[in-house]
Order: structure tokens, then sequence, then C-alpha cells
């Protein structure tokens, strides 16, 4: 449109979650603690987990082939595949060609971006960013984690967060005013240690000793994190609104990154958006990090709740720490 400045949009959005389900009554015959505890102190009810033979890119694969149908495409016109994790396949090479593998689209770039479960929203950055300037024209975002697998399931502390699932996009040059309105993406390296995976990498190789310590699961200092969380998703989702030229009263969806629901409620407050704008399903699925967005997003849609022309105000927050908004027109 003339005078419009060009946006990107998602065009279709497919999820896949596996079947298998941990309920908080199973996890209180694994560790001590109660459905009580987990619910009151997280929102969460149960999550999904993958079974032995599934890794992250087969979680992602499904969620792409989802995507690719919902938009009648062929991987063929797909430019990028791009896979936010933090629980990749193999160190290398990228799940993204894993992916890649599996949908047979031979020599298409595939790459990974890692952070943490601010990857999807940092994913759709780039994604515009690579189509706004015609190096891309249409890019296949997958966010997808088997997280359950770098969970240490004796630690009470972190094991009843997480869950395992992916949600893709695909994502073109929008041809109305659709589309991403405006984004803000932080990070800061100096905490990292409040939430990371110690060794594996080339700090803490692997080898007997790591192991023993358990040294190859998500370390979390909770608390810290919870504080650093409710602040930096404010100031995210703030920023972007300026940014758009928006306020909060704009906003039709608020689509938080689910990682506790007084996570969700604290930054809701802060930002004084009415509750019956906050998009919650973490009850269900817990911590699913980078897929937790895209599955919110299809959850709208399926349920006829996303209108055209509607606001919808993404946030995430994560390991590195990472934060993100944004701000997107229906
Ligand atoms: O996606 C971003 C990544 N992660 C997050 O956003 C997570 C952010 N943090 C959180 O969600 C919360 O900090 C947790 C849910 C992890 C913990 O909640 P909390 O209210 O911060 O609890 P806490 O760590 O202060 O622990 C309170 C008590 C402790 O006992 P004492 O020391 O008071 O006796 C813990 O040992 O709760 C205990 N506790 C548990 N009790 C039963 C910790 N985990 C459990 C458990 N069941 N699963």
């Amino acid at each position: 449109m003339e005078g419009v400045r060009p946006t990107v949009k998602i065009i279709s959005c497919g999820v896949y979650v596996p079947p298998k389900i941990l309920t908080n009554a199973d996890l209180e015959k694994m560790v001590d603690t109660s459905d009580e505890w987990i619910i009151t102190r997280t929102g969460i009810r149960e999550r999904h987990i993958a079974d032995e033979s599934q890794a992250t890119s087969d979680l992602c694969l499904e969620a792409a082939r989802r995507a690719l149908e919902q938009a009648s495409l062929k991987v063929e016109d797909i430019d990028l595949i791009l896979v936010a994790t933090s629980s990749p396949d193999t160190l290398f090479p990228s799940t993204a060609c894993w992916v890649q593998k599996g949908l047979g689209a031979l020599e298409i770039p595939a790459f990974d971006l890692s952070a943490g479960c601010t990857g999807f929203l940092y994913g759709m950055i780039v994604a515009e960013s690579l189509i706004l300037t015609h190096v891309c024209r249409r890019v296949l975002l997958i966010g997808g984690e088997v997280l359950s697998k770098i969970t240490n399931w004796e630690d009470r502390s972190t094991c009843v967060l997480f869950g395992d699932a992916a949600g893709a996009v695909i994502l073109e040059e929008s041809q109305d005013d659709s589309g991403i309105l405006s984004s803000y993406w932080r990070a800061d390296g100096s905490l990292a240690e409040l939430l990371y995976l110690p060794a594996g990498g080339t700090r803490l190789p692997a080898s007997e000793e790591t192991v023993r310590k358990g040294l190859h699961y998500i370390s979390m200092k909770g608390n810290e994190v919870f504080k650093h969380a409710v602040r930096r998703m404010e100031e995210a989702a703030s920023e972007a609104l300026r940014r758009a030229g928006l306020n909060v009263e704009d906003v039709t969806h608020f689509i938080p990154h689910q990682a506790n629901i007084r996570i969700i409620e604290a930054t809701g407050e802060r930002l004084k958006i009415a509750n019956h704008k906050v998009y919650t399903n973490i009850e269900r699925y817990g911590n699913v990090s980078v897929a937790s967005i895209p599955i919110c997003l299809e959850e709208l849609r399926v349920q006829g709740k996303l209108k055209k022309g509607d606001i919808i105000l993404m946030d995430a927050f994560g390991a590195g720490f990472t934060w993100a908004a944004i701000v997107y027109r229906w």
C-alpha cells in the first residue's frame, strides 16, 4: 500500500505437542512435591513429555509440516529454515539442518538461533529483517524444545516447570497493514549463570565428573530469574508499544511467554493490562520455552478469537538473559 511502511506477517502456524502427559500427581511420586505447591507457585497442572526416541527436530518437523499444510505450501516455497531452541538435537549441525533433512528440503539455508525462551521473538525479528531486505521471501521459523532430556528429574525446583513442544510459523511480506508493527529486543550476558546448562560445551566438556555432578541439566536460581523476568517483560512490552505508537488499551491480546502464572500476573499488573486480554495455557503445557508463544497464537486462532485488525502484544524473557516484545496487527 502506498505510503505504508512494509510489514512482515505470519501466514500460517503449526503446532506439535508429544502425546505423553506428565501430571502433578505423577511428579508427586518422583520428587518431594505436591500438586498444591506446583499449582499455587507456578500455575502448572500437567506438561507433555517427548518419548525416548524423539529429539527436538522431530517435534519441529511435525510442527513445520502442519504450518506448510495450513498455508498450502510446499517446502520448495520456503527460503530459510530458522529454528530457535535451547535443547538442540546435537551441538552441531544445527537442529534446523536436521529439520531440513526431514523435510527433504535440499539446499534451503538452515540455522539455529539460541536466545533461551525469548528465541521465538528473536527469530521473528531476524525473519522480519531478512524479508524486508529481500534476502528471503518466505521464512519457516520454528521454536522447539525437548527440555525433558536436559532436566534433572531429581531436582524438584526445576523438574516441575518444563515441558516439550514445538510451534512453527511461516512469515512473508504483508500485502496490507497486518504484520509486525514494532519490536524491542535486549540481552544481559552478565547474568548468564542464573539460568544455564553448565556442561557439555567447550567451557566444561563432558567428562565422567560432569555427568556425576549433574552438570548436563538445567541449572536455575528460580527466585532471581523470577524478579528479572517480571521487570524485563514489563520493559519490553512498554517499549514495543511506545515504538508502535500504541497504548496498553489498544492491545486486544497479550501473549506473554508462559514461564510461571505468577510472572504473567505480575507483568500484567505492572502493565495495567485488563485480565481478559491476557492469554494463558501454562496449566496444560508448563514452560515450553520457545514453543509457548506460537502455541498460544495457534490456540487463539483455532478458538476464532483472532480478528482482522486485532493488536497482539507478544512478550518473552529467558536464559541469557534475553528479553523481547513484538507488537503485531492481525
Ligand atoms: O522461562 C524463563 C525461565 N524460568 C523461569 O521463569 C522460572 C522463574 N522462577 C519461578 O518460576 C519460581 O522461582 C519457581 C517456581 C522456580 C520457584 O518458586 P518460588 O516461589 O520462587 O519458590 P522458592 O524457590 O523461593 O522456594 C520456596 C520453597 C523452598 O523451601 P524453603 O526453603 O522455603 O523451605 C523450596 O525448597 O519451596 C521449596 N520448593 C518446593 N516445594 C515443593 C521448591 N520447589 C518445590 C517443589 N515442591 N517442586
